[in-house]
């Protein structure tokens, strides 16, 4: 029973809806999403930290995580030992709950896409995370150039997200692909590999994962 209240609410959230109405659906789920989560065996922070651990860089390198929620994957590459974490997130209630874990040094409350800019100066991070944000009703490849503009020249910006073809038409592959493809053909980065996929995102869903280097 408690399994199906977590897999509908995890269903329900991911639909095309404009992303104030995505906000007020986290707010009242934001008290029970980790449980929800546990109970998904929600397992894609750690395929975040793992893909940052590949790059081999500092741990004191600065980090934002984007659409960083309750702080799951700033506990997670704690845990890997990188010291300079901060999150981004349109949802404050998301926002309080990683600030009583004590994660991260800076909470910005910001929604991004659709050309809205966060108040981060340009260059300030080597690497951007984006851990479930890449969803319907949640950000889409026009926050891309917001990304690129707060990543350092040759910093990183990886993300993790589920298929959601049979959920939104531009959630299709080569849908989504196109909007990271065109900002490779603009020169603004580069993919460091092909996408790729690895099991357990949730227990039976496979992640896709990104990475991209800003040029
Ligand atoms: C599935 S949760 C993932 C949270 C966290 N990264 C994790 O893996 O546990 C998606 C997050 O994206 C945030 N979000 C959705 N749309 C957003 C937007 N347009 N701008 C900023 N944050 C957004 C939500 O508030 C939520 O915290």
């Amino acid at each position: 029973m408690a399994h199906i209240v977590a897999s509908n609410a995890v269903h329900n959230i991911v639909k095309e809806r404009s992303c104030h109405e995505t906000m007020q659906i986290y707010k009242n789920w934001a008290k029970d999403l980790d449980t929800h989560c546990m109970e998904l065996k929600y397992n894609a922070p750690k395929i975040m930290a793992d893909v940052v651990e590949d790059l081999h860089l500092p741990k004191d390198i600065q980090i934002l995580d984007v659409a960083a929620g309750s702080g799951l994957v700033g506990i997670e590459l704690k845990k890997t030992g990188y010291t300079n974490i901060d999150a981004l997130d349109g949802s404050q209630e998301l926002l309080n709950i990683a600030k009583e874990r004590k994660i991260y040094n800076k909470y910005f409350k910001a929604l991004l896409g659709e050309n809205r800019r966060s108040p981060i100066e340009n260059d300030t991070y080597d690497v951007v995370v984006v851990c479930g944000g890449f969803a319907p009703g949640h950000l889409y490849t026009d926050s891309f150039p917001e990304l690129i503009r707060v990543v350092k020249p040759d910093g990183y910006i990886c993300w993790t997200m589920r298929d959601y073809s049979h959920y939104s038409e531009r959630f299709r592959n080569e849908k989504f692909d196109e909007g990271v493809n065109q900002l490779c053909n603009a020169g603004l980065w580069k993919k460091v590999r092909e996408p790729y996929t690895k099991s357990g995102y949730f227990d039976g869903t496979d992640a896709k994962i990104y990475c991209m280097q800003v040029i």
